[in-house]
């Protein structure tokens, strides 16, 4: 017989963050005890959904199915894109690995799934089970947003929820590890045959890991385009053809202009996607944790879909070795030694084991606590995947045809007595040159797109390299010989070294094509000059212009610009449009309806 997992109750003296914690690791420990008997039991259907843009939800979504697999359960993995929700209503289990993308929306080609789960008609979900593993990051002002709305929507529609829904920042390897131990240990409860509220699991019903064709899809997306040709898993090695300072010598910060050529190659693109790149770490960092552990990096290892390669392939090219997170500290402690960074580990503690990380790498730990890694495997074992980057394209295909232009600034800073880097913007910068050939694909932004009629305006904010998709849009809009008037609010630190694309602006100010250009220089003064404060002083102008239609458009810094650019929208708007706050939020609801107001912000 099977032991029932013990659980945190709701009413238990911990917080939210703290209960899950401690049921993760409950269900850890018990799910190896339900094994045997799970594995005793006839094999189980269970809906494998995810709802993702850039891979990670596909892959974890893979990785659980083999491991449920591997525990006697029958996966059926699908993506969301052509899902139908009468097919969720077929389903008994469902675990659904969903990603937030735009302004808290579903991946590209996951909201038709949506609407109709919320279409009024729609039949309820008693007979449903799930769990939510909802992806974000936390720099999004709507996070886990398209995850958090499908977990309400499924209890509204009377579907049982297997377990709490476990929302996960871009580090996902732990929350999903947290989620994934909790879910597998309640089916293999249920699969037990345990006296539990949800219904009894069925028979098998397939034995695949994918679901079939057509089953559960629409038609439509059955049929639909062959998966591009290059992509993050199957990049292009595109020479870089232009790197150049778009900041002065003199600047306190350091942007790059870089292309790549796709010639004859098939990549498209269309402005307003990004461009994926899949950076290298610095070889002198590798080699001096190499040196730490006293290894030559010849060593073999297993490294995640790599597969067996060295130690120093592994650190250059597939490992995040810059930064520290709780997961990293997490496994090194387990390892022993160091007593210090055991009791930051503890709940209570979040914020001094978030300043301790803040500003260190793998390095740091190693000097600092050495001796604990013995064995190449382990350190292989505490490290996250080096994730590609995404950089919005600032060239338009069709005036700059055959190649991709990114805007990059370079992440640079001094900490712990290092000087330190971003691994993609310093590999740039410091470790490419003309005629390498670099790793890319593109990243579609299906929501960050020109309006269809071209004689409608647009107003684009954009400080920073948030210029990048405002290039191409200009450009394209050029060369379509579009009539509409375009807007741009441009910001940086100062006139004479940050001016991105200067010549380029000022000519199209020059010749009528931008029918308005608003700049922002912030350190040119004494007080602090924003876009946004340039928003209001012309404040009458862009009510006008969002009367005649206008789209606006909002990319560059998530954190704190794109959050006040859109606060003084709002106040555009009930100042110029003379609505109380409500009518505004509804105007800037309607606008959004409308697909006239567009952000791309990281
Ligand atoms: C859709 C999208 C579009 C984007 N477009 C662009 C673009 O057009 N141009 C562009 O430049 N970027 C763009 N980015 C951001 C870009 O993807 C990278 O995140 C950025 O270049 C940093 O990557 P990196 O590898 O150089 O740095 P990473 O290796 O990722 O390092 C960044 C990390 O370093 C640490 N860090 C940075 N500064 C400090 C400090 N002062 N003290 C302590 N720690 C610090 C922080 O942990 C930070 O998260 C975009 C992102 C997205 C998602
Ligand atoms: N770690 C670093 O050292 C570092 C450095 C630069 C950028 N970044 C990050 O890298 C990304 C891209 O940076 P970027 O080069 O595009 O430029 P950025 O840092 O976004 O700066 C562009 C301009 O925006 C201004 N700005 C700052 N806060 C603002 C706000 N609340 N509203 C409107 N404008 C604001 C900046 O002014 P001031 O800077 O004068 O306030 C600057 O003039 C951003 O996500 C940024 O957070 C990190
Ligand atoms: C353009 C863009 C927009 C995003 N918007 C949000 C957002 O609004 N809220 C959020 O929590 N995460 C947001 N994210 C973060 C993604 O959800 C997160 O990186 C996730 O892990 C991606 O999963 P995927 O690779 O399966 O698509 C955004 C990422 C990008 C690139």
């Amino acid at each position: 017989m099977v032991e029932t997992v013990p659980y945190i109750p709701e009413n238990a003296p911990f917080t939210a963050e703290q209960r899950a914690w401690l049921n993760g690791m409950l269900a850890g420990l018990f799910s190896a005890s339900a094994l045997p008997a799970a594995l005793a039991k006839p094999s189980h259907r269970i809906a494998v959904l995810y709802a993702s843009q850039s891979g990670t939800a596909e892959g974890l979504a893979r990785k659980l199915a083999k491991e449920l697999k591997a525990q006697g359960h029958v996966p059926a993995v699908s993506t969301l894109v052509g899902y139908t929700s009468a097919a969720l209503a077929a389903e008994k289990y469902a675990l659904l690995l969903a990603s937030t993308y735009g302004d808290g929306d579903a991946p590209d080609g996951v909201q038709p799934f949506y609407e109709q789960l919320c279409s009024e008609h729609f039949p309820r979900f008693e007979g449903l089970s799930y769990a939510i593993l909802a992806l974000g990051d936390k720099h999004y002002e709507h996070f886990c947003k398209f995850g958090k709305d499908l977990d309400a929507k499924l209890i509204a529609l009377g579907a049982n929820p297997l377990s709490e829904r476990v929302d996960s920042d871009v580090d996902v390897d732990e929350p999903f590890e947290r989620w994934k131990s909790v879910v597998i240990a309640r089916l293999n409860e249920v699969a037990a045959g345990h006296k539990t509220t949800r219904p009894a699991l069925d028979p098998a019903v397939g034995n695949g890991e994918t679901m079939p064709a057509g089953e559960g899809r629409l038609a439509s997306a059955a049929k639909a385009a062959p998966a591009a040709i290059f992509s993050r898993d199957n990049p292009l090695l595109a020479p870089l053809v232009d790197k150049k300072d778009l900041t002065h010598n003199e600047s306190t910060k350091s942007t790059l202009h870089l292309a790549f050529s796709i010639e004859g190659t098939g990549l498209r693109y269309e402005v307003g996607d990004a461009c994926g790149v899949i950076p290298r770490n610095d070889l002198n960092l590798v080699a001096e944790i190499l040196q730490t552990l006293r290894f030559n990096g010849n060593e073999q290892v297993l490294c995640g879909k790599t597969g067996k390669t060295t130690l120093h392939d592994a650190l250059a090219h597939h490992l995040q070795i810059t930064i520290l997170n709780r997961k990293i500290v997490k496994e090194y402690v387990t390892k022993g030694k160091c007593a210090k960074l055991l009791d930051l580990l503890v709940p209570e503690q979040q914020e001094s084991l978030q300043r301790y990380v803040y500003g260190r790498g793998l390095i740091d730990l190693l000097v600092e606590y050495p001796g604990i890694i013995e064995e190449p495997a382990e350190l292989i074992a505490m490290l996250p995947k080096l994730t590609p980057r995404l950089y919005s394209i600032s060239s338009s295909p069709l005036a700059h045809q055959g190649q991709i232009h990114t805007t990059v600034a370079v992440v640079r800073y001094r900490s712990y007595n290092r000087e330190r880097g971003g691994v993609c913007s310093t590999f740039f910068a410091d470790r490419s040159t003309l005629s390498d050939r670099l790793p890319i694909y593109i990243q579609p932004n299906k929501k960050f797109k020109l309006p269809q009629n071209s004689d409608a305006p647009i107003i684009m904010i954009g400080p920073g390299t948030g210029i990048a998709p405002f290039r191409g849009f200009l450009h394209e809009r050029r060369a379509l010989g579009a009539k509409g008037r375009n807007w741009l609010f441009f910001g940086e630190r100062s006139a004479a070294t940050d001016y991105l694309y200067r010549e380029e602006l000022e000519s199209m100010r020059a010749d009528g094509h931008l029918t308005r250009l608003d700049t922002a220089f912030s350190r040119d003064q004494e007080d602090k000059v924003y876009v946004q404060d340039r928003m209001m002083e012309h404040a009458p102008l862009f009510w006008n212009w969002l009367e005649d239609g206008a789209s606006v458009y909002v990319c560059g810094d998530a954190t704190r610009m794109a959050k006040d650019v859109h606060a003084t929208l709002h106040r555009i708007i009930e100042k110029e449009g003379g609505m109380p706050a409500q009518a505004a939020e509804e105007y800037v609801h309607a606008l959004k309806d409308e697909h006239r107001y567009h952000r791309d912000v990281y």
